[in-house]
């Protein structure tokens, strides 16, 4: 039986510019994916070479049937010094959303995707209070250059990530911290700056960072509501949270410091974009492991996709925001787990609709298999694999029958 999506629901797929675009190199990321002892699998290096080849990405997009395409501009590429603002860059991200809109692209663009210029990073990053002031600062110029095209903003991704990393850190303990330690310092000798003070978005101090993440998205929003020819909203991980008999108190405490804080702080915004990948079970003494002989991705999640439907429930009920899955997908080399996991996940989207829930789309992550951060490019979260030395694409199974879904706008 099919089964139809609302008239105009949105159809996408999504990236972020560091994982794609290859040679960020005024970014944190690529010192120190770059030094000695780096944590990273292996560097970034050319990535996809989206910086050049979007042309014919957003054209195969438009081929496959998607209507929306989710990207991030990169502050490192447009501030790559404070104060100094790129015309070069931003030139750049304008032929990029130029090019959406030629193919009949709907344009997604998100402001801040993990990476920042090295000098924020090394200035305190997020964890300083004046991060605030130079976010908005850098959104209102890239605005200013880029909100006219724009029909989707998101300020800011997953900025609910820093604090849930953080607080897995401190239940985990202190296992492996001395390396993460060792390299923080070197990275901040390496960039001259104060051992201490150089705190990229994914390992600096969560509880720091989450109440200046939380203001920099409210003065963003004010910042590009008027420059933005669309809708601004941000983006949230939103694992489901479910609590073994017992453990209902410390799920409630982890919910409320990880997604409720966040999605309270939202409300008058024009969407919030659901990113959802798993589900987290808590006992009485910490989140259980899931059991022996289940289905797990190439992340070690849980194969689990029905707790998309519940974050998009949950996000809907706290926030009151019309609600987009801006991020939802698997790391998988069996490109047949990505077409159920994602049947499943769209048959949770149908029924929130079903009960009235103002589910806008469906944004799948990712376009193409790119550099999945520490982990580098062994996890494929792509529909389109991409030959790494030739930079050949070519679409999965899971991206014609995922586009043949969007065209037809019924599974
Ligand atoms: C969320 C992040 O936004 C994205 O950068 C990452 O690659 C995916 N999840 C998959 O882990």
């Amino acid at each position: 039986m099919t089964q139809k999506f609302p008239d105009g629901f949105l159809w996408g797929t999504a990236t972020a510019a560091h994982q794609v675009e290859g040679g960020n190199t005024a970014s944190d990321l690529w010192l120190m994916e770059m030094m000695k002892d780096s944590l990273f699998a292996e560097p970034s290096g050319d990535a996809c070479d989206h910086y050049h080849l979007y042309p014919s990405d957003i054209a195969l997009l438009k081929a496959l049937g998607f209507g929306v395409y989710r990207f991030s501009i990169e502050w490192a590429r447009v501030e790559p010094e404070e104060g100094f603002f790129s015309q070069a860059a931003l030139d750049h991200y304008r032929r990029m959303i130029a090019a959406c809109l030629a193919n009949g692209i709907v344009p997604m663009v998100t402001f801040h995707h993990f990476t920042a210029p090295l000098w924020f990073t090394r200035d305190g990053g997020w964890e300083d209070a004046k991060s605030v002031d130079r976010f908005a600062r850098y959104c209102e110029r890239a605005g200013q250059a880029l909100g006219d095209l724009i029909a989707y903003a998101c300020t800011i991704n997953e900025a609910n990530i820093p604090i849930m990393v953080t607080m897995i850190r401190e239940a985990v303990g202190v296992a492996g911290s001395g390396r993460r330690e060792a390299a923080l310092a070197e990275a901040a000798r390496l960039c001259g700056g104060l051992p201490g003070r150089f705190a990229p978005y994914l390992s600096g101090n969560g509880h720091a960072t989450a109440p200046n993440l939380i203001a920099a998205h409210r003065k963003s929003y004010e910042v590009l509501k008027p420059l933005v020819r669309g809708d601004v909203g941000i983006t949230l991980s939103l694992n489901e949270f479910q609590a073994e008999p017992g453990g209902e108190g410390l799920r409630d405490m982890a919910d409320h410091a990880i997604n409720g804080q966040f999605l309270e702080s939202l409300k008058g915004d024009d969407f919030i974009g659901v990113q959802t990948y798993t589900r987290v079970r808590f006992t009485k003494d910490g989140v259980r492991p899931p059991r022996d002989g289940v289905e797990l991705t190439q992340m070690n999640y849980e194969f689990y996709p029905e707790a998309l439907e519940a974050c998009i429930r949950q996000a809907a009920t706290v926030s009151h925001c019309p609600v987009i899955v801006t991020e939802n997908g698997i790391g998988t080399e069996d490109d047949s787990r990505r077409i159920e996991y994602t049947r499943r996940a769209l048959q949770g989207c149908l029924r929130a609709i079903a009960d009235g829930i103002d589910l806008r789309g469906y944004i799948h992550w990712s376009m193409l298999d790119n550099f999945e951060w520490l982990e580098g490019y062994r996890p494929k979260f792509g529909l389109i694999e991409v030959d790494r030395a030739t930079q050949l694409r070519n679409p999965k199974p899971s991206a014609y029958w995922l586009g043949g879904v969007a065209r037809r706008n019924e599974i």
